[in-house]
C-alpha cells in the first residue's frame, strides 16, 4: 500500500457502481512496484453527478481518472477536447485533467491491438473480421480494425439497430467496408467461415452457464478467435474455438493493456505489463491460482 503524504499524486476510475472494478488491485501494483508516490482510487459517481464530480477532479488536482459504466459516453460532452479514437469510438475511458480542462482519450482500440500484437497475432491488414456486439466495446475494436486497414468487417448483433447505428457512423470514416448480418443467418456463418478474426465483444460468456450466441460449425482452424469477456480464463467460445484448432486470446489482454496505456499518459512511466497482469489474474480468479 502506497504511504499517503502530502505529495500523493491521485489517479483513479469512475463509474455507478465501482465496486466491482479490479482497476484499482492492477494500477497500485504497478505503481507500488515501481515504488511511486501515487494513488488509483475507485470513485462511485452516479449519473446526474457527472460534471460536478469532473469539476470536483479539477479543483483537486487529480491527475486524470478512468471511466466505466455507465460514464463512457456520456462524459463527452463535458470534455474541452477528445483524442481522435474517442471522437471516433463516441466514447472515453481516459480523462486527463490538466490546466483547469478535462481530455478524453480511449485507451480500448490500442489496448485490444496490443493485446493481439503480445500474442504474437498480427492484425489481418487486408482480410476479413467477424465482430459480435454492437455496445461500447465494440465500438473500439470496430474503430481499431477499420484504423488498421482491414478489408472487411461483420457486424451481428441481438439488436440489429444498434449495428445499422454503428456501421452508419463508422463506414465514412475508413476504407474498410463494414457490413450488418442477423446473428442467426446464412450470411453470418459464410463471414465466419472465411474470417481472419473473430471477436466477441458481448457479454455472452460471462457466465459458464450461457449459451453460446452463434452456431461455430463453420469456424475453421484458420481463423483466430478473440473473447473481450475476462470473468473466466477461458470462456465457452475460446474453449470450443481451441479445441477446433484456432488461435484464441482471452480478455485479460486488453484489460491490462488499456489500463497500461492510459497508466503511461497519466504518469509519463511504462509500467510493468505483467505486474498489471498477475494483480489483475489474483483479484479476478482468485480460486483457479
Ligand atoms: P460494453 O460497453 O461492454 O460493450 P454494452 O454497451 O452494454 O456493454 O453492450 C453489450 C453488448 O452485449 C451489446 O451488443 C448487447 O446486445 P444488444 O445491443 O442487443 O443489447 C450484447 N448482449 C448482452 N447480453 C446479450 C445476450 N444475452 N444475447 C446477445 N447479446 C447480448
Amino acid at each position: 500500500m502506497t504511504k499517503i503524504s502530502g505529495h500523493t499524486k491521485i489517479v483513479g476510475i469512475i463509474g455507478d457502481p465501482v465496486q466491482h472494478s479490479r482497476s484499482p488491485q492492477m494500477h497500485n501494483a504497478a505503481i507500488a512496484e515501481r515504488k511511486l508516490d501515487y494513488i488509483y482510487v475507485p470513485f462511485h459517481v452516479r449519473s446526474g453527478e457527472l460534471r460536478e464530480a469532473i469539476e470536483g477532479f479539477k479543483a483537486l488536482n487529480v491527475l486524470g481518472v478512468n471511466v466505466t459504466i455507465p460514464h463512457k459516453r456520456a462524459v463527452m460532452s463535458i470534455l474541452d477536447d477528445a483524442s481522435r479514437e474517442a471522437t471516433l469510438i463516441g466514447a472515453a475511458n481516459t480523462l486527463i485533467f490538466c490546466d483547469g480542462k478535462v481530455y478524453g482519450d480511449n485507451t480500448d482500440a490500442q489496448g485490444f491491438l496490443q493485446a493481439m500484437a503480445e500474442e504474437g497475432i498480427d492484425v489481418p491488414v487486408g482480410g476479413s473480421a467477424v465482430v459480435l456486439g454492437a455496445g461500447g466495446a465494440a465500438r473500439a475494436v470496430v474503430v481499431a480494425l477499420a484504423l488498421s486497414g482491414l478489408n472487411l468487417i461483420t457486424i451481428a448483433n441481438r439488436t440489429e439497430w444498434k449495428a445499422n447505428q454503428l456501421e452508419k457512423e463508422l463506414a465514412p470514416t475508413s476504407e474498410t467496408a463494414i457490413s450488418v448480418v442477423d446473428l442467426a443467418s446464412s450470411q453470418l456463418n459464410a463471414a465466419i467461415h472465411s474470417a481472419d478474426l473473430l471477436v466477441n465483444t458481448t457479454s455472452v460468456g460471462m457466465k459458464d452457464t450461457d449459451q453460446l450466441l452463434i452456431d461455430l460449425d463453420s469456424l475453421s482452424p484458420d481463423t483466430t478467435v478473440y473473447e473481450i469477456v475476462y470473468t473466466s480464463p477461458e470462456t465457452p467460445l475460446l474453449r470450443i474455438a481451441r479445441e477446433k484448432g484456432c488461435q484464441t486470446i482471452g480478455g485479460i489482454g486488453m484489460l491490462v493493456h488499456q489500463g497500461a496505456i492510459a497508466f503511461e499518459k497519466w504518469i509519463g512511466i511504462v509500467p510493468n505489463v505483467e505486474t498489471m497482469r498477475i494483480a489483475l489474474e489474483q483479484a479476478l480468479y482468485p480460486k483457479e491460482l
